[in-house]
């Protein structure tokens, strides 16, 4: 650990600071690595804040682990430090899809190569749900496309927790919808491709299919009131 010009504790080069944790990029017996670490939230007690902080870092190491059992490619988890409340993973070196995607926008689309990745994103998700397991944060930043093997990886289990509900998994094929179309748009039917991979991969699209087209109402309904 390092000491920070602040007097901080440093796990190494903050990369970002988010509401809930920061991840710094560090270095692991030689390995680069990825640190998350969890903060308190001041306003809550200090003993039901620690307790609540463990909970979710277990259970981030615990939903990470269970993705890699299902299939889906996620970075190795090398420790857990339930003291300082940090995760410590392999980083992944690429871009993450975002990046990819607002590449394809600028310099118009190579839709063999979008397709391959549209083609991962929607069976990695499909293995996920298919296993009862809900990523909980679907965005394109939580999404990597590994340079050296060009494969999809997927971080980020920070809010992700096990159901085989549909309305679960709906919901969060409806968060990365969102997500592309608000960022994405020019990028066509990306999220068509997803939903199409998905439907190959799972054996139960049917029922999170009509489930999402019911998110979707419901959402375009509060889009109208609100
Ligand atoms: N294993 C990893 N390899 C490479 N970069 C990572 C890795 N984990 C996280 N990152 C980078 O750090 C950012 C934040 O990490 P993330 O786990 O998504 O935390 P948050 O919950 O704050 O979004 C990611 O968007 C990505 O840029
Ligand atoms: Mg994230």
């Amino acid at each position: 650990m390092m000491e920070s010009k602040d007097g901080d504790q440093s796990f190494g080069t903050l990369l970002k600071q988010g509401a809930e944790a920061r991840v710094f990029e560090s270095n692991f017996i030689g390995r680069k690595s990825i640190v998350k670490e969890r903060f308190s939230k001041k306003y809550r007690h200090p003993a039901l804040d620690s307790k609540l902080t463990l909970k979710r870092l277990n259970a981030e190491a615990r939903c990470m682990t269970k993705a890699r059992r299902l299939g889906v490619l996620t970075p190795a988890l090398y420790a857990v430090d339930p003291l300082l409340h940090t995760l410590t993973l392999e980083y992944i070196e690429g871009p993450a899809v975002k990046e990819v995607l607002l590449g394809f926008g600028s310099c118009g689309i190579e839709p063999k190569k979008l397709g391959d990745m549209a083609v991962q994103i929607g069976s990695a998700i499909a293995k996920l749900h298919d296993g009862g397991l809900i990523h909980g944060d679907l965005t394109t930043s939580n999404m990597i496309v590994q340079t050296e093997t060009d494969r999809l990886v997927l971080i980020d289990f920070g809010l992700s927790f096990t159901s085989t509900l549909p309305e679960d998994k709906a919901v969060d094929l409806y968060v990365l919808e969102r997500a592309l179309l608000s960022m994405h748009s020019t990028c066509g039917n990306v999220m068509d491709q997803i939903l199409a991979a998905y439907r190959r991969s799972s054996k139960q699209w049917s029922a999170t299919f009509n489930k999402l087209a019911q998110v979707r109402q419901r959402g375009r309904k509060r889009a109208m009131i609100g």
